[in-house]
């Protein structure tokens, strides 16, 4: 069987910072540990003046094709996952083409390009596009371009305005790939929900409370879906679990839920009924009121266990260090996460050869879904190859006030006149007006 999968990876962040405790909080009048501690971030990525979701796709790409010594020719397929689509007609995925092709000598007139909306999951949905296209044997030796790109802003405000962030992630995806190959089982937990949407506006409608349960119900659902198709999972069967993480503490409850389910009928599940009892059963309670207060009751008591936090600081924690520091990347997210847990293996001389992944992604609206990966030799070179620490420490740090007016060059409602804060080099940016009304770009030297 042909084995496919991420045969490599980019990271663009935006370049500008908000730090949260330092300058969203004292503004909001917040207690700075409700987003370090509570939600478990430390700053959000924003993009400058010049920035938006194709020129840190294209960046990203492009960085990724250089790196792999490919030209367009090399390129079989570019799939752009984004909720932050600005034409509902255009896929940005020719927007990013065109601009790969002022820096190449070849085009990419013989790649399918598209666009893929599901909320944040459709990063994932893209990666699935392109390993069935490659093993169903459509792309002629060829690989595909999977790039998940969005500027994940919320309205003034919002609840969610201290989880924003933006940036990209390119993945090249093909035949005996260096960093993960994909499992073909999959598990789903989809329904119609409004949790999170955006009816053709640009910031979105947040229920935020809610969309936390739907988050939780759907990944669940995922997850016994993917135990019937793969066989039943034992907590030491993946070395890491990569969640999409709109930020930190979201995947603290994902994890815990997730481990409820998965340590059931093992002999770490007993091991855990002789410490706290056995896992509350709703036969056993006549209200649904009664039944979730055991469950919060036994859940608080298993994430204070030694071996539940042993798990935690092995397989979660490590997935969420670049979280902490750029936010919510929406459709990047999860593959962020799967960066985070790979960077921190190799900073640590963690072995991960062979090692399997337990990937989980998840898109409001809502959907969520579960596959393994396998990680494969060649990984630490590519993960060593990101140089996403450097970005990370080289963006500007906004004022609040600084802050707001990035928040309104990048609200399709206002017009602004804000110089840009850091000077764009060797990398595309934003260029102005076509006469039909499209975005334009140029590469800077
Ligand atoms: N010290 C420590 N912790 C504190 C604290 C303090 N001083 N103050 C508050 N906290 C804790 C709270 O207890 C809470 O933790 P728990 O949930 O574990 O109890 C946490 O900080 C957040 O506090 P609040 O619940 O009061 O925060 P909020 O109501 O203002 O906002 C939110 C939380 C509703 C999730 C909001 O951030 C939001 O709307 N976010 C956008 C929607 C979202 O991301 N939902 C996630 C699931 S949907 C999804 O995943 C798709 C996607 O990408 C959007």
């Amino acid at each position: 069987m042909t084995v496919v999968g991420i045969d490599a990876m980019e990271i663009w962040t935006g370049k500008l910072k908000l730090d949260l405790a330092e300058t969203f909080a004292p503004a909001q009048g917040d207690d700075p540990g409700k987003y370090t501690k509570g939600l478990g971030l430390r700053a959000s990525s924003f993009p400058d003046v010049y920035e938006d979701i194709v020129t840190m796709g294209a960046n990203a790409a492009h960085r990724l094709m250089e790196r792999k010594g490919l030209t367009p020719e090399d390129i079989g397929r570019i799939d752009v996952a984004t909720e932050s689509a600005f034409d509902n007609s255009k896929p940005v995925s020719t927007y990013i083409a065109g601009c790969l092709e002022q820096v190449y000598d070849e085009n990419f007139h013989h790649a399918n390009k598209g666009e893929r909306k599901f909320a944040c999951i459709s990063g994932t949905q893209s990666l699935d596009d392109a390993y069935n296209w490659i093993r169903a044997g459509r792309n002629r030796g060829r690989a595909a371009l999977v790039i998940a790109t969005d500027t994940a802003l919320y309205a003034r405000d919002d609840p969610g305005e201290a989880t924003q962030g933006a940036g990209a992630v390119a993945m090249l995806v093909d035949e005996d790939p260096n960093l993960v190959e994909l499992s073909a089982e999959q598990g789903y937990g989809s329904a119609d929900e409004t949790d999170f949407l955006k009816p053709n506006q640009q910031f979105p409608s947040v229920d935020g409370k809610r969309s936390v349960n739907v988050y939780l119900a759907r990944m669940r659902e995922a997850l016994e879906d993917f135990a019937a198709v793969a066989g039943d999972i034992h907590p030491g069967d993946y070395e890491m679990i990569p969640f999409h993480t709109p930020f930190p503490g979201m995947v603290r409850k994902a994890a815990a839920l997730g481990y409820r389910h998965i340590v059931r009928g093992t002999d770490v599940g007993d091991l855990l009924a002789e410490e706290i009892g056995h896992q509350p059963m709703r036969s056993d309670f006549e209200t649904d009121d009664e039944f979730h207060a055991a469950i919060k009751e036994y859940t608080d008591a298993l994430t204070e266990t030694e071996r539940y936090q042993d798990w935690y600081a092995n397989t979660i924690e490590p997935t969420l260090e670049i979280s902490r520091d750029v936010g919510n990347w929406y459709t990047g997210s999860v593959h962020i996460a799967r960066a985070s847990g790979l960077k921190h293996a190799r900073e640590n001389g963690l072995d991960l050869d062979d090692a399997r992944l337990l990937v989980a992604s998840y898109g409001s609206g809502a959907q969520a879904e579960v596959h393994a990966e396998t990680v494969v030799s060649g990984w630490e070179e590519e993960i060593g190859a990101l140089d996403i620490d450097e970005q990370i420490r080289n963006r500007y740090d906004l004022s609040f006030a600084e802050y707001e007016q990035v928040h309104d060059v990048h609200n399709h409602e206002t017009e602004t006149d804000v110089e840009e804060f850091t000077a764009p080099e060797n990398e595309f940016a934003f260029d102005g007006w076509g006469r039909m009304g499209e975005r334009k770009y140029r590469y800077v030297e």
